[in-house]
């Protein structure tokens, strides 16, 4: 049995009829960008995850950065960020010359807010918060201390759809909320597509100018802005999941409660969640010491696995002008050298999960 860490495919099948019908209203209607069916996403999504506004974009990033443009945080400005995060956080910081400030994580792969403090100086202007792999962050520190000093919140909620801290979900806590709904992502479209989420009106508005090359009303422009709409197939195949992504995300945490109970390998560390915080299991992330020999291992029982991510962007080549070095974040280091995803995706049978649990346990140094 060959299984992949993920596919995609399922997903799809699990809701082939509606997704067929749905594309097919959408090419038949004539109107494919900014339309009836982006609106109506915008404000099913709204609606979702209890914020005033959504704004459609066309991708994860383009919210992160569009998000730093609006609210002005750019050149000389600091952004703290924790180190174990995509790359693509990080670009949301620094495409606005915006300086990011990393601060490592906690034991729930978030940021550490014990360690955020210390890190903030006059040129601090945001904390962006990366709800990772699924997990809601410890929010109540980071709004404290958000608070205290007078920063700007923005939270990266690519892999986070319907997670929550004390029961309010991830991406209404700070001012913009940033989710991606790449193919893999819970909420996953069938292309690239994006939004923010807000209950501040102007920074809706203002996303919604910026988005369609700064113009409110066609060909007067106000402002220098970008094309980063979300078009109406996306929002219409969008629609469709979003009916059904709290039994999409019930299905993993089933998946993952059964290898929370039976995964046992002593070589193997299994993830915990925080008191007061919920996952929607965007990846089920193990670590190991020895994970090149069980990445080895795995392949040959034809078991895939992905590392995210192997390196930090304070190490990628990238980021080498910011200066940093191995050992200067030495958790986030040591994460990106043992974490482990295995393979989670909706539509795994028993039957899957069983052979990769056994194939686990099996596991010997
Ligand atoms: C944490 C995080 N932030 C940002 C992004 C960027 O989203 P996109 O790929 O839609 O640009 C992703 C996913 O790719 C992500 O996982």
């Amino acid at each position: 049995m060959k299984i992949m860490p993920n596919r995609m495919d399922r997903g799809f099948q699990m809701h082939q009829l509606d997704f067929e019908n749905k594309a097919l209203e959408v090419l038949r209607s004539g109107w494919y960008v900014l339309g009836k069916e982006v609106s109506k996403f915008e404000e099913e999504f709204a609606v979702y995850t209890g914020s005033k506004y959504c704004v459609g974009v066309a991708n994860g990033l383009d919210a992160l950065w569009m998000a730093f443009r609006i609210l002005n945080i750019g050149k000389g400005d600091e952004v703290i960020v924790q180190g174990n995060t995509y790359i693509a956080s990080v670009m949301g910081i620094t495409m606005n010359g915006a300086t990011p400030i990393f601060v490592e994580p906690d034991v729930y792969y978030n940021i550490d807010t014990s360690k955020i403090e210390e890190k903030i100086t006059d040129k601090t202007k945001a904390i962006l918060v990366v709800h990772l792999y699924g997990q809601a962050s410890n929010m109540k520190g980071i709004m404290e201390i958000a608070n205290k000093y007078n920063l700007k919140v923005v939270e990266d909620c690519a892999q986070s759809h319907g997670a929550c801290f004390e029961g309010k979900m991830t991406g209404t806590f700070g001012d913009i909320g940033c989710f991606s709904f790449y193919p893999s992502k819970n909420l996953g479209a069938f292309g690239d597509a994006g939004a923010i989420v807000t209950n501040n009106p102007q920074i809706a508005e203002e996303f919604k100018v910026f988005r369609n090359y700064g113009s409110e009303k066609r060909y007067y422009n106000k402002v220098v802005g970008t094309n980063s709409r979300l078009d109406e197939l996306q929002a219409g195949l969008l629609r469709v999941r979003l009916t059904h992504l709290d039994e999409l995300t019930n299905e993993r945490q089933k998946l993952c409660e059964r290898y929370l109970e039976r995964l046992n390998n002593p070589f193997i560390e299994l993830p915990i969640i925080r008191e007061s915080a919920s996952t929607v299991w965007h990846q089920f992330v193990i670590k190991c010491k020895y994970r090149q020999e069980l990445i080895t291992y795995l392949e040959e029982k034809e078991i895939g696995t992905i590392i995210h991510y192997p390196i930090p962007p304070h190490l990628s080549e990238a980021y080498s002008y910011l200066g940093l070095q191995k050992g200067n974040l030495p958790i986030t280091e040591a994460y990106a050298e043992t974490v482990l995803s295995i393979p989670l995706y909706n539509g795994m049978t028993e039957e899957e999960q069983d052979f990769v649990i056994e194939t686990i346990n099996s596991f010997e140094v």
